[in-house]
């Protein structure tokens, strides 16, 4: 494949997610700790005149007409940032569940921004590629960079954490799609404090931090998704899980180990118990993993 590149796309996990306030316009106002784990879709480009996308992998059979679609609109946004024609012949390698609060379509959404930079020679010549991204939705800026960071404003305004430890955790996902506009809308009660400052010291230091936040849309989420609540209790059933949470507005939940083995152990059990769910042990990386193959 002459001129292919190809650009990975991390699952994206709020470790913890405080919703702080309500704007005007109807979006949140959050303070979150986003990781992203070394679990991601991949972006193929190969050179051609015409602009299009391909969807293959294991989910690819499960998004919409809009989820792929956000993909070309991020390129066409770009390219007329940058005054040219979009072009060139895109494959999606979906492998992250779609709805799923991993942030999959924005993580594609990205990857499709860094990827076609390369592939078009822009060199910066497209503008400001955080505010294109911040264009095409909440999450997609914290996606272009995909490093630990803390997020406030509606998600868009990033403050990286470098010296996040390294953190093993199993993602899971009930295989239920969970629309994230009805969570917010069913979330009830008082607006939450800011996280505060991220210890980053030791492992220990950091889980007793992130034991005593939570994650705001976890309960109404589990009110529209019992299976939810099923995946939590699971989690937190599995031998050294220190903490179990959803990411996002879910449907997917992480647990956090103290390290690889007891993850695979823990992976292995719960994908045996639970065939028809999607189960992956994973890392977290601190910056944009590699394209695997
Ligand atoms: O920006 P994005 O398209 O990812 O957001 C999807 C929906 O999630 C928004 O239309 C809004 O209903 C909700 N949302 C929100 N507050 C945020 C992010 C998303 O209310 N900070």
């Amino acid at each position: 494949m002459t001129g292919a590149l190809a650009e990975a796309a991390p699952a994206k996990i709020n470790l913890c997610l405080h919703v702080t306030g309500r704007r005007d316009d109807g979006y949140h106002l959050l303070s979150t700790l986003v990781a992203f784990a070394d679990v991601c879709d991949t972006l193929h480009y190969e050179p051609s005149d015409a602009f299009s996308l391909v969807l293959d992998g294991p989910e690819a059979g499960a998004l919409s007409g809009e989820a792929d679609n956000l993909v070309l609109r991020a390129g066409r946004r770009l390219a007329d940032a940058a005054g040219i024609l979009p072009s060139g012949r895109l494959t999606l390698i979906k492998r992250l569940p779609v709805a799923s609060g991993i942030g999959g379509g924005s993580a594609d959404a990205a990857a499709a921004l860094r990827l076609l930079s390369r592939a078009w020679h822009l060199d910066g010549s497209a503008g400001d590629l955080p505010s294109i991204a911040a264009s095409l939705g909440a999450d997609v800026p914290m996606c272009l960079s995909s490093g630990p960071a803390v997020a406030s404003g509606i998600g868009d305004i990033l403050d990286p954490v470098a010296a996040l430890p390294p953190l093993h955790m199993l993602l899971v996902n009930p295989r239920r799609p969970v629309a994230t506009p009805p969570v917010f809308r069913a979330r009830t009660g008082p607006f939450s404090s800011e996280i505060g400052p991220v210890p980053t010291e030791s492992f220990d230091a950091f889980l007793g931090w992130l034991s005593a936040r939570r994650n705001d849309l976890q309960d109404p989420a589990m009110t529209l998704e019992p299976a939810i609540r099923a995946v939590l209790d699971i989690l937190a059933a599995q031998p050294g899980c220190r903490l179990a949470r959803m990411s996002g507005s879910g449907a997917t939940c992480f647990a956090l180990f103290d390290d690889a083995e007891i993850t695979a152990v823990a992976a292995s059990r719960v994908g045996q118990a639970f065939p028809g769910w999607w189960v992956r042990p994973a890392r977290t990386s601190m910056e944009v993993a590699p394209p695997p193959g």
